[in-house]
């Protein structure tokens, strides 16, 4: 099972893949936490333009990501797929669709991401753009390319509709407390586990 966790720069998925993945394990599931940009090495030189480090034009960093894509997929995502074990992403397609089809057009991106596998479940985590800047006050370090409110409350936009129209994506109310939504993000993976297997 492969899921993905979503939303702004701030939602709070990194924090909760962990406390996930910790439950999931105690009730005897194997899992895996990734993340996209990957650490492969376009992964690595994604994070030099997000940092400011290295520059890219926007369709080039497109294509970056789903290069990148396609490279975490051969070698993390299959691999552990094809051994059962859960599998939790932070951001995949969907990043692409809403962050880089801010600046690209969207069936461009689509059709750059054409190749990548599908997920079982997405979980956006839904947060006002405040909230999201606060929260990535409290963290501190710089500010990264995308991290400029103007263009959040873009892409923030850009989510909620995507995750109305798209019958994978569960919206997990992440202006909630940590626990809450541990259990929210448990409770959607175990519902969407327990369909996988009444279809098998
Ligand atoms: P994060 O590691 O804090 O989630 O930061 C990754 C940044 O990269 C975040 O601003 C979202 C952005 N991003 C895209 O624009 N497109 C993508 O396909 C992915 C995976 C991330």
């Amino acid at each position: 099972m492969f899921v993905v966790f979503e939303g702004l720069d701030g939602a709070g998925t990194t924090t909760q893949l962990k406390r996930v993945s910790d439950r999931l394990e105690a009730l005897g599931y194997q899992t895996l936490i990734t993340a996209e940009p990957s650490d492969g090495n376009i992964g690595k030189y994604i994070r030099k333009i997000l940092t400011k480090e290295e520059s890219a034009d926007k369709q080039t960093l497109a294509l970056l990501f789903a290069a990148d894509r396609l490279d975490h997929i051969y070698n993390v995502l299959k691999p552990a797929l094809e051994q059962n074990i859960i599998v939790l992403c932070d951001r995949y397609v969907i990043s692409s669709l809403v962050y880089q089809g801010v600046d690209c057009s969207d069936e461009w991106v689509k059709a750059i991401n054409s190749q990548a596998i599908n997920s079982d479940l997405t979980l956006y985590f839904s947060v006002t753009t405040e909230e999201a800047f606060n929260r990535r006050n409290h963290r501190g370090g710089k500010t990264e390319l995308f991290e400029e409110n103007s263009f959040l409350s873009m892409v923030k936009d850009r989510y909620d509709k995507f995750s109305d129209s798209d019958p994978n994506t569960c919206v997990i109310d992440a202006m909630q407390s940590i626990e809450q939504i541990t259990n929210d993000c448990v409770n959607a993976i175990l519902n969407k586990l327990s369909l996988k297997g009444e279809q098998l």
